[in-house]
């Protein structure tokens, strides 16, 4: 595992083990222990599990999921934390080599992931664009973050500028559909980097299309592997080794 190679590297005391969980209420309740430095969170429990937070960060708390829970030494207090926004935010802006801010950001996808997404990049000062399958959750998120909504029809001619960025985080195009894409080809040469949630494969349709285009390219796996360092840090107070994390 990831995280057992990365605290076996820097001596620390600890070990990562995955557990199944169906009642995450009851589950921080249980496994209440002093020894719990703290727990990553997957689907289908980013959400539910806000409810049983003592602290919530902020970013989190708007995005309305989290992935990551610190637990207090001192009061077992609980505190949670979103770093899926921060791995693919800072994987999106290492790829352009430049901030976000003044950018027009197209996301595909108004789910866990395009959440993080719009308010990363809201945070970042990037001018928003939603568009979703269901045009009613895209016009929902794009009130929020103060963005455009579009329909994913509208999305192929969409082309007020050059330069924008484009990041989907729908799973259009994961194994097996792996002949999927969310966007036609032609409509990729309008933007300078296209970013992909789906990281498996770490090469998507979209990804090959958007390169064939001139674009730069980032694969989910960026995403992936940068959330998870964040979360190693957490744990830890320990600077990640990010080495060990590719
Ligand atoms: N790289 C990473 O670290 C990372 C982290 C988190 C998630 N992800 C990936 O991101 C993807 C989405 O995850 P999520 O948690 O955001 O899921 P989610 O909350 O269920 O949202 C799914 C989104 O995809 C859209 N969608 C699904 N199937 C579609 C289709 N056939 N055509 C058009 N739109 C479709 C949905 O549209 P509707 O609203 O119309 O249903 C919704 O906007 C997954 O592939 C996941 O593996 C990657």
């Amino acid at each position: 595992l990831l995280y057992n190679q990365a605290f076996k590297s820097v001596g620390f005391d600890g070990v990562y083990v995955h557990l199944l969980v169906d009642d995450i209420t009851k589950f921080l309740r249980t496994y209440s222990s002093p020894d719990f430095v703290g727990f990553s969170c997957t689907i289908p429990h980013k959400e539910a599990a806000l409810g049983c937070l003592d602290e919530i960060d902020p970013v989190a708390k708007s995005i309305g999921a989290v992935n990551c829970i610190i637990r207090s030494p001192s009061d077992g207090k609980l505190s949670g934390y979103n770093t899926d926004y921060f791995g693919a935010i800072s994987a999106i802006e290492d790829g352009l080599q430049s901030p976000l801010a003044g950018k027009l950001f197209v996301v595909i996808g108004a789910g866990g992931a395009g959440k993080a997404l719009a308010y990363g990049a809201k945070e970042k000062g990037a001018r928003i664009v939603i568009a979703n399958r269901t045009y009613e959750r895209a016009r929902e998120l794009a009130e929020i973050v103060g963005a455009r909504a579009l329909s994913l029809a509208e999305l192929d001619t969409f082309h007020p500028e050059d330069g924008m960025i484009l990041a989907n985080s729908t799973s259009i195009g994961m194994q097996p559909k792996v002949d999927e894409t969310p966007i036609p080809k032609k409509a990729l040469s309008n933007y300078s980097l296209v970013f992909d949630a789906v990281y498996t494969p770490k090469l998507t349709r979209l990804l090959r299309e958007a390169e064939e285009c001139g674009a730069t390219v980032v694969s989910g796996l960026e995403m992936f592997i940068r959330q998870a360092y964040e979360q190693y840090e957490r744990f830890t107070g320990l600077p990640a080794p990010k080495e060990l994390f590719r």
